[in-house]
C-alpha cells in the first residue's frame, strides 16, 4: 500500500502509517477482546475514531486504552448488541458513524442434542439480531453522510459445516442473506455492505477450545498448517472498510489460509 502526502499520513505507535480513515468514527462491537481488539485497533491506526463496545466493560476499557497508548482515539460504549435502543443512544453520543464492524459474537461447541430453544435464540439474538440492531442504529446516520461501509463478521462456517454449534453455522449464514440484502438496499445511498467470513483465528474464543483440537484443526483442515492471528484478519476487516474497496458490496470474503478449498 503506497504512503500518502503528509497531510494523509502521520505517526501512530512504532511508525507511519496511512491515515485514510482520518475524520471518520468507525462502532466495533465486541471489540474488548480477540478480533474486535484488533478491528479497533486497525481501524484507528488509519486514522479513525473508535467506538469501542462490548458487553463486557474491563474488555472495552483496556481495548480503548490500547488504542490511545498507540496514538489513536478511542471511546468505550458498553452495551449487549440485542439491545436496539442502547445501540442508538451510543450511535447518538459518538455523532454519525461512517464505519461499522458487526463483530460481536459467541461460541459454544455444542452437538444438536445440547442446544435448547434458549440456546438457540441466544446464539441468533447475539449474532443475527446483534446485526441487524446495529447496522439499524447506524444507517441513518451514513445516508446523512452521503456514505458509509458495513462490516459484518460472518465466519467461515456461515459457508461450510462444522462438527459442532449448528445454530452458530445457522446464524453465521443467515449474516451472509442480511449483507447481501443490505447491499442492494443501501447502495443508493452509497452505504457498501460486506460479509467478512475468518477462517480459524487465535483468540481468547478459539484458544478456550483447547490445544489439542487447535492442533488437529490445523494439521487436518488448514493448508496453511495454522490459525490466524488476530491482525491478519483485521486488515481484511480495514480494506472492506476503507475507499480501496469502494467497487465492493454485497460480498464475502473468507481470510483462511485455504481452509474452504479443502475437503475434511
Ligand atoms: N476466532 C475465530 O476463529 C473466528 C472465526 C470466524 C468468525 N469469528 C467471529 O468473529 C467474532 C469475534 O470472535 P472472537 O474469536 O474474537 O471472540 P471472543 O470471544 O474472543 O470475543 C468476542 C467479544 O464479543 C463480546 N460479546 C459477546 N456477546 C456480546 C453481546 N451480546 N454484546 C456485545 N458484546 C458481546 C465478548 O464479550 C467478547 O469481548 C465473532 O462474531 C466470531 O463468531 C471468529
Amino acid at each position: 500500500m503506497k504512503h500518502g502526502s503528509e497531510k494523509e499520513t502521520g505517526m501512530v505507535g512504532d511508525g507511519y502509517c496511512e491515515r485514510s480513515l482520518a475524520g471518520r468514527t468507525a462502532l466495533v462491537t465486541g471489540a474488548g477482546a480477540g478480533l474486535g481488539r484488533a478491528y479497533a485497533l486497525a481501524l484507528a491506526r488509519r486514522g479513525a475514531a473508535v467506538v469501542v463496545n462490548d458487553i463486557d466493560a474491563a474488555g472495552a476499557a483496556e481495548t480503548a486504552r490500547l488504542v490511545e497508548s498507540a496514538g489513536g482515539r478511542a471511546e468505550t460504549a458498553v452495551f449487549d448488541v440485542r439491545d436496539g435502543a442502547a445501540a442508538e443512544a451510543a450511535v447518538a453520543a459518538a455523532g454519525p458513524v461512517g464505519i461499522l464492524i458487526n463483530n460481536a459474537g459467541i461460541d459454544e461447541g455444542k452437538k444438536t442434542e445440547e442446544i435448547d430453544e434458549a440456546s438457540f435464540d441466544r446464539m441468533l439474538d447475539i449474532h443475527l439480531l446483534g446485526c441487524f440492531l446495529c447496522g439499524k442504529a447506524a444507517i441513518p446516520g451514513m445516508k446523512a453522510l452521503g456514505g458509509g461501509a458495513i462490516v459484518n463478521v460472518s465466519s467461515i462456517n456461515g459457508m461450510i459445516a462444522d462438527d459442532t454449534d449448528p445454530h452458530y453455522n445457522a446464524a453465521k449464514a443467515g449474516i451472509i442473506g442480511l449483507t447481501k440484502a443490505w447491499a442492494k438496499e443501501l447502495a443508493p445511498w452509497g452505504i457498501r455492505v460486506n460479509a467478512l467470513a475468518p477462517g480459524h483465528v487465535r483468540t481468547p474464543a478459539t484458544t478456550l477450545r483447547g490445544a489439542e483440537r487447535m492442533r488437529m484443526v490445523s494439521e487436518t483442515r488448514i493448508p496453511f498448517g495454522r490459525y490466524a492471528e488476530p491482525e491478519e484478519i483485521a486488515e481484511a476487516a480495514v480494506f472492506l472498510a476503507s475507499d480501496e474497496s469502494a467497487f465492493v458490496t454485497g460480498q464475502v470474503l473468507s481470510p483462511n489460509g485455504g481452509e474452504a478449498i479443502v475437503g475434511i
